[in-house]
């Protein structure tokens, strides 16, 4: 059995009255691509958000690599291994497509002025080769001729590869990913869901991805869990969720609007 790179216990956390997460237990292991999925509003992005420490849970807990991530700050836990995108797209759009993937290497690759200005060729160096690598990450998804335009100029589906290529900058052991597939055409869909299997084999990271996307999800996802108004209402392979009549009804909407 592949190590855990992951593991929640009965996690959860309230706004004021409403329970938005609760009860959530999940294991990742090493290399594997997990997916969450449910409908508008069911808790996915508040996992996340708990997974990074952006909100403090309320109860239950967090292991990452078999280590507590309780009081830890969203920085150290990205410095013990855990990234991510967003949603809604972050990027810092003044800054060139290569400065965006520099942010993310900046964490691994270390040098101080004093370290600059005594040891310039070290530093050059050292600049050398954080270029070098930004644009050997940026290859995964053929965005080197991009390297020096503005991030905020790229087509929707180019940014959103963007911040997935800064987060496998910061070397993560598991790389989250909320609805990348969104407001992508089926083809660049189809180019994303290679693409992530792509990272997966190529780095050795484990992956877990919300997505509403089904075709994506069922196509590259392992293992699935389902939530529905903050809770998990189903578990199992792709062919177990796509058949389960709970997961069948919680998005046919009888208690669900959206
Ligand atoms: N910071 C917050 N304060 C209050 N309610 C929140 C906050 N963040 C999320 N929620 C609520 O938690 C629920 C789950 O939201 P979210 O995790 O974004 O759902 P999903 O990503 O599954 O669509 C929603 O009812 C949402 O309004
Ligand atoms: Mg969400």
């Amino acid at each position: 059995m592949a190590n855990v790179v992951l593991k929640t216990d009965k996690l959860g956390i309230d706004f004021g009255g409403l329970s938005a997460v609760s009860d959530f237990s999940l294991t990742v292991h090493e290399k594997e691509i997990a997916g969450l999925i449910g409908p508008n509003g069911a808790g996915k992005t508040t996992l996340f958000n708990l997974l990074t420490n952006v909100y403090t849970p309320t109860r239950g807990s967090i292991e990452l690599a078999g280590k507590p991530t309780h009081g830890k700050s969203t920085a150290q836990l990205n410095h013990m291994g855990i990234a991510r995108t967003f949603q809604n797209i972050r990027l810092f759009k003044d800054l060139t497509v290569l400065e965006n993937v520099l942010v993310g290497l900046d964490r691994k690759i270390r040098y101080s002025l004093p370290t600059a200005i005594a040891h310039l060729p070290a530093f050059f160096r050292q600049e050398k080769l954080a270029r070098e690598r930004a644009l050997e990450l940026l290859s995964i998804f053929h965005m080197e001729g991009m390297a020096n335009d503005k991030a905020g100029s790229l087509p929707y589906g180019a940014q959103r590869r963007l911040e997935i290529v800064r987060a496998l900058a910061t070397d993560p052991c598991i790389l989250l990913l909320d609805e990348p597939a969104a407001g992508m055409n089926p083809s660049e869909t189809a180019e994303l869901m290679e693409n992530i299997r792509k990272i997966r084999d190529t780095f050795g990271i484990a992956i877990l991805l919300i997505e509403h996307d089904m075709k994506l999800v069922m196509g590259i996802c392992e293992n699935i869990t389902v939530m529905s108004f903050g809770k998990v209402i189903a578990r199992g392979t792709p062919e177990e969720i796509r058949t389960n009549p709970v997961v069948i009804e919680a998005y046919l909407g009888k208690k669900e609007g959206k």
